[in-house]
């Protein structure tokens, strides 16, 4: 199946590593052009330094997307590297996992300000090159935890707020043919998950939970997101697509 994509050119945030990589590489291997934005500079352009060797076409830069300068200068790179920007991942998250008694503020305000705030300001800077070509995809990345998982207020509040985020873009934007959906990713391998307190007693907890009887990889979430980028999702927007192997709630 044709996506469509080659030539689009994507900004995935969070792409260094993890879910966002493995995005990246996806939409790159269907001929898209991927700006790999990290705030870790280092291990972004070793990622995109790693695609080139692979013939895929990436291109990396640092910044913090909780500021807003380097949300516009994002958005400023893209197009003097690439000359375009038809696709946004909102895709960099970090957890801070804490009950909420021993929840720290600054433990609260970095996952909203990451997740949110982020996600607002980058959207914000490029929604003007999507608009003026009348086409456009955004993708943000939720999670399953948007339902409420204990241990993970600022992150439950955080995802769910994607979702509300996701659905007045949709409707602001339709206009445009831009399409807006948001992806709620279940249980996957990947550096931040292993890194969780207690991964064994979520990973428990996670497979007693589900249909299909194992972890997700972060290929199940890369392929949904070229789905959602493609021509052939142009009729669906403000949805959430939940990639957990069944697990609802
Ligand atoms: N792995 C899972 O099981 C899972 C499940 C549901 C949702 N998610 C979500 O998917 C996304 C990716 O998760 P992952 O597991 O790949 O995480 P990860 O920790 O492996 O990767 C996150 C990347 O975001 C970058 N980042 C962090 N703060 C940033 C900032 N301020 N500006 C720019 N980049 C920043 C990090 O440097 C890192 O490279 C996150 O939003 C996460 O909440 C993951």
């Amino acid at each position: 199946m044709d996506l469509g994509l080659k030539d689009k050119v994507a900004i995935v945030t969070g792409s260094a590593r993890g879910l966002g990589l493995a995005t990246a590489k996806r939409l790159a291997a269907e001929g898209a052009r991927v700006m790999i934005a990290d705030i870790n500079l280092e291990a972004a352009q070793a990622s995109a330094a790693a695609m080139l060797s692979e013939g895929l076409s990436a291109h990396a830069v640092g910044v913090d997307i909780t500021n807003s300068a380097d949300a516009e200068r994002l958005v400023a790179e893209t197009i003097g590297t690439f000359g375009a920007v038809h696709i946004l991942v909102n895709n960099a998250g970090v957890p801070r996992d804490k009950l909420i008694v021993k929840m720290s503020e600054e433990e609260w305000d970095i996952v909203i300000d990451v997740t949110l705030k982020g996600a607002f300001l980058v959207s914000r800077a490029v929604m003007p090159h999507l608009i003026a070509q009348r086409w456009g995809r955004v993708i943000n990345i939720s999670s399953r935890a948007h339902f409420g998982n204990p241990g993970q207020a600022n992150y439950s509040a955080a995802k769910a707020g994607i979702i509300g985020f996701t659905k007045a873009l949709a409707i602001e934007q339709g206009r445009y043919e831009i399409t807006v959906n948001a992806l709620a990713p279940g249980f996957i391998a990947t550096e931040m998950v292993l890194a969780l307190p207690h991964f064994e007693k979520i990973r428990e907890r996670a497979l007693a939970a589900m249909s299909l009887q194992r972890v997700g990889v972060p290929a199940d979430v890369a392929n949904a997101v070229a789905y959602l980028a493609s021509e052939q999702a142009a009729f669906i927007t403000g949805e959430t697509l939940h990639v957990t192997g069944g697990r609802y709630g």
